[in-house]
C-alpha cells in the first residue's frame, strides 16, 4: 500500500498554524525564557546518550500541539508503519524503502513481495564480515602476495558520500588501512589518487547500485587500465570487488561472482551506507565497529517508531524545520557540528535531504503551491564562526541551525575541549539573545568610549531571536554516529510525509545526465546540435581551446 495523499495546507491544523504564526512571529524567544523557568526542560528530549534541546526556537507549546494535530490529520502514524513494514511507499519507482531493515535484528521479519528479506541481509553481512577480517588481518593478499595497505572506494552520490563521511567521522577508530574515495568524472580526481597508490597493495571497491553510472564506470575503467599496466588479467579477481544490484553488468566488467556484494532495489542510494555500500567503512574501522554503527541506527529506528510524537526526536525536528520553511519562509538550514570529525556531515546531508525532498509535485501528481525541501549547508564550528557566522548573526536572512556537539573529546584534550564547548554554547546563546542598543551603550561606557561621538552603535547591535537546535551527544562513537544519521533519515521521511511528496525517487538528476550524453557526442564531431546560443558558444569555445 502506498502513502496517503493529503495536502497539508488544506488541513485544519495548517490554518490554525497560520493563525498561530501571525500572533507569535514577532515574539522574542528570550522573553519566553524569562516568563517560563521550565522552558529548557520542557523543550528538551533526553534519550540514551542524546540530549536534544530545542527550546531556543520560535515555538511555544501551542506550536508543538498544532503540529501534533497536523501529524494526525496527515496520518503520520500510518505512514511510519508503512515505511517500516516494506510497503511500496516509493510509488514512482514501485519500490519499498527499507534501509531500516539493513540494521534490523536477525530475529526480525520484514517482507518484500511476500519474502522475508532479513536472512538475505544477514547472509551479505556475513560476507562483509569475513571479507573485512581477511583484508584487515592480512590473510587476503594482493597479486604479489603482499597484504593490502590501501582501499579505494569508486562510486558517486550515495555510493560515495555516506561511506566517505563515515570513514572520515570515525577515523579515530580506524585500523592500519588507508581509505581513498574516487567519485568525480573530473579525471584529475582519479589521477591524484592513483599517484598515492601501489597496485600490489591496493584493493578497489566499485560501488554502484545500478552499475551504469558514467562517473563510476569511467573511473573504474581507468583504474583497471592503470592496474593492468603492472599485473595481468587474472590478478583482477584479487584486487577488485563490487557492490551492486546489477550482477550481470558487474560480471561483464570482469569481476568474479565471489567478489560481488549484492544490494537490493529497496535500498535508496542515499540511504545505502548500511548495506554492502558500507564495505569501505567496515574495512576502515573493522566489522565490529561497522556493526555498532548499524546497532546505533537500529536504536534510533526503535525510538522513532515507538516513541510518542511529542518525545520523538526526528518528529520534533521535522516539525520545527517545517515551521521555519513554510511559515517563516526561511530559505535554508545550517548544520554546524562542533567536531572536525564531522567535516563532511553537511555535504552528506545535502544529498540525503535535498535529493529526497527537492520535489515540487505532490503525491497526486499536482504541482504544489507551498514550499518543500530545505536547502542544507554547513561546516564544523569553530571554523564556520570565522567564515559565515556573521551572516547568521547580523544578516537579513533567518537561518535556523542545528548545533551538534559531543561532550567528550576523543583524544581527551580537556583544554581544547572546554574551549570548543564554550564556543558551542556561546553561539546558540548569542543567536538567541543578540545584543540590544542599551547593552552596546552600556558596554561602551564600561570601556570609557565616548558614545556621543561614536557612530558604531547601530552596527554593534545584534537582533538575536535566531533559532537553533542543540543536539548534544556524549561521545562520537560508531553507535552514536549511527543514531545521528538515522535521526536525520527519519526527519527527512516525516517532512516528506507532511509535504505530501515522494521522497525516494530522484528524477531531477536525469535531465542533466541526458543532455551531457548528447553533448559528449558533439564534442567529438564537427557538428553542434540545437542548443540555446549560450550553450552552443560555450561548446564551441571549449572545442577551440583544446
Ligand atoms: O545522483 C543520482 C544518483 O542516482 C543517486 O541517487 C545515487 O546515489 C547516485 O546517482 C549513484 O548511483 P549508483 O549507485 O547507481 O552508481
Amino acid at each position: 500500500m502506498s502513502l496517503k495523499s493529503i495536502n497539508p495546507t488544506q488541513t485544519k491544523a495548517w490554518s490554525k498554524l497560520e493563525e498561530h504564526f501571525n500572533t507569535t512571529k514577532d515574539v522574542q524567544i528570550k522573553d519566553w525564557f524569562i516568563n517560563d523557568a521550565q522552558r529548557a526542560e520542557r523543550f528538551t528530549i533526553k534519550w540514551e546518550d542524546f540530549y536534544v534541546d530545542y527550546s531556543k526556537n520560535r515555538i511555544t507549546q501551542k506550536t508543538i500541539d498544532l503540529f501534533l494535530e497536523l501529524a494526525e490529520e496527515v496520518d503520520l502514524k500510518d505512514a511510519i508503519s508503512k515505511y517500516f513494514s516494506g510497503d511500496k511507499i516509493n510509488k514512482t519507482e514501485n519500490r519499498a524503502v527499507l534501509h531500516t531493515a539493513l540494521r534490523a535484528k536477525e530475529t526480525d521479519e520484514v517482507f518484500v513481495d511476500g519474502e522475508n528479506i532479513i536472512p538475505e541481509i544477514y547472509k551479505v553481512k556475513d560476507k562483509i564480515k569475513i571479507f573485512t577480517n581477511e583484508v584487515v588481518n592480512g590473510t587476503k593478499k594482493g597479486f604479489t602476495a603482499k597484504p593490502f595497505t590501501d582501499i579505494v572506494n569508486i562510486g558517486i552520490g550515495g555510493s560515495d558520500l555516506g561511506p566517505a563521511m563515515v570513514v572520515d567521522a570515525l577515523q579515530f577508530y580506524k585500523n592500519h588501512l588507508t581509505t581513498h574515495f574516487v567519485s568525480n568524472i573530473d579525471g584529475d580526481h582519479v589521477n591524484e589518487i592513483l599517484k598515492k597508490l601501489n597496485p600490489e597493495t591496493t584493493l578497489f571497491v566499485i560501488v554502484s547500485k545500478t552499475f551504469t553510472t558514467q562517473e563510476t564506470l569511467s573511473n573504474a575503467n581507468i583504474i583497471k587500465e592503470w592496474f593492468l599496466k603492472s599485473s595481468s588479467k587474472q590478478d583482477i579477481a584479487k584486487h577488485f570487488v563490487a557492490v551492486s544490484t546489477n550482477i550481470e553488468k558487474v560480471k561483464a566488467f570482469g569481476i568474479e561472482q565471489e567478489n560481488i556484494f549484492p544490494m537490493w532495489n529497496w535500498v535508496g542510494g542515499r540511504f545505502s551506507l548500511w548495506s554492502a555500500v558500507g564495505l569501505s567503512i567496515s574495512l576502515s574501522i573493522g566489522y565490529n565497529n561497522f556493526e555498532s554503527l548499524l546497532e546505533g541506527a537500529n536504536k534510533m529506528d526503535t525510538h522513532f517508531k515507538s516513541e510518542t510524537f511529542e518525545n520523538n526526536i526526528p518528529v520534533i525536528l521535522a516539525f520545527i524545520s517545517i515551521w521555519y520553511n513554510n511559515f517563516f519562509k526561511a530559505e535554508s538550514e545550517a548544520i554546524i557540528p562542533y567536531s572536525q570529525y564531522l567535516n563532511q556531515f553537511a555535504t552528506y546531508l545535502q544529498q540525503a535531504i535535498m535529493e529526497s525532498n527537492g520535489k515540487s509535485v505532490d503525491r497526486n501528481g499536482e504541482v504544489v503551491d507551498y514550499q518543500t525541501g530545505t536547502i542544507i549547508w554547513g561546516e564544523p564550528g569553530t571554523n564556520s564562526q570565522h567564515a559565515f557566522f556573521q551572516l547568521i548573526h547580523q544578516g537579513t536572512k533567518l537561518i535556523p541551525a542545528d548545533f551538534i556537539g559531543f561532550a567528550k573529546a576523543l583524544h581527551g584534550n580537556k583544554d581544547h575541549q572546554d574551549k570548543l564547548m564554550s564556543n558551542f554554547f556561546a553561539q546558540t546563546e548569542a543567536l538567541l539573545n543578540g545584543k540590544t542598543k542599551e547593552e552596546v551603550v552600556f558596554e561602551m561606557k564600561d570601556l570609557n568610549i565616548d558614545e556621543e561621538n561614536n557612530n558604531q552603535i547601530p552596527f554593534k547591535v545584534f537582533e538575536g531571536n535566531k533559532p537553533t537546535n542543540t543536539i548534544f551527544i556524549k561521545k562520537l562513537t560508531p553507535k552514536s554516529l549511527g543514531k545521528l544519521i538515522a535521526m536525520y533519515e527519519h526527519k527527512i521521511f516525516v517532512q516528506g510525509v507532511i509535504w505530501n511528496i515522494f521522497s525516494y525517487d530522484q528524477f531531477g538528476v536525469e535531465l542533466g545526465k541526458q543532455l551531457a550524453g548528447e553533448i559528449l557526442k558533439e564534442l567529438n564531431t564537427s557538428s553542434i546540435e540545437n542548443h540555446d546560443s549560450s550553450t552552443t558558444t560555450l561548446i564551441d569555445h571549449y572545442k577551440k581551446s583544446i
